[in-house]
């Protein structure tokens, strides 16, 4: 399985060395052998090792250059990042990146051979508009994305149930889910306010393969119970 948290815009490069290192313990001490993946702020990026991957949030599809408030490949080759997240609804609809900007950014890192962490999900209209608008709109966002390629992970997280503490109900998460894996055989995390209190019923969904955590990865021990969950999980199967 796979246990993933974005910090977003949270936590300082202090505090996020201070997490990773609580977090490493735990793991170890536990024997998680899970793929476990930290998104820290851009800030707080640095040389990391250990059982934890540490992935940037967003970068340009660029190795450097005159892009004004944005990193490269050079900067996240300085601490040897080799993952990334591209689409993240916050970046999708906060930021106004377009499907056109994304694909651009997924194929460039794709070129390098990062872990691509891809995500999709629907506004809550469009979820309200029925199955096939909603579907329509989700598969919108695989345009132009090589859902072959080998280094891919998706996650499913429908944008009304990010930072709300709602989420759609078990059965709801498993039909998208099972919808989506014949797009893509890529493993396939779902997100939007999981939390220790669901963690286990959510990576008991069939085609759930992980999460992406946002808000409740904010704690290290928090975060280290979910991944020891889903290792609870992984060894009864
Ligand atoms: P949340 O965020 O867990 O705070 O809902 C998830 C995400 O945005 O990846």
């Amino acid at each position: 399985m796979i246990v993933a948290a974005n910090f977003k815009t949270n936590l300082t490069r202090k505090k996020t060395l201070n997490y990773l290192g609580a977090l490493e313990s735990i793991l170890k001490e536990k024997n998680i052998s899970q793929e476990v993946l930290v998104f820290p702020a851009t800030s707080s990026l640095d040389e990391h090792e250990g059982l934890v991957t540490v992935g940037a949030q967003n970068a340009y599809a660029t190795f450097n250059g005159a892009f004004t408030g944005e990193i490269g490949q050079e900067q996240l080759d300085e601490f040897g990042i080799k993952t990334i997240l591209i689409g993240h609804s916050e970046r999708r609809h906060v930021l106004g990146e377009t499907q056109e900007e994304l694909v651009t950014k997924f194929n460039f890192y794709k070129e390098l051979g990062f872990k691509i962490v891809y995500c999709v999900g629907e506004p809550l209209e469009i979820r309200e508009s029925g199955n096939e608008i909603m579907m329509k709109y989700i598969s919108a966002q695989y345009e132009g994305i090589d859902t072959e390629y080998e280094n891919l992970t998706i996650a499913y997280e429908p944008v009304w149930a990010i930072g709300t503490g709602l989420t759609p109900t078990l059965d709801d998460i498993q039909t998208v889910h099972q919808a989506l894996k014949a797009k893509s055989k890529a493993p396939l995390l779902y997100g939007g306010s999981v939390k220790v209190a669901n963690v286990e019923e959510v990576l008991s969904i069939e085609n759930v393969d992980g999460v992406l955590v946002g808000g409740a990865s904010l704690i290290a021990q928090d975060f280290a119970k979910m991944c020891e969950i889903a290792q609870e999980i992984e060894n009864k199967e």
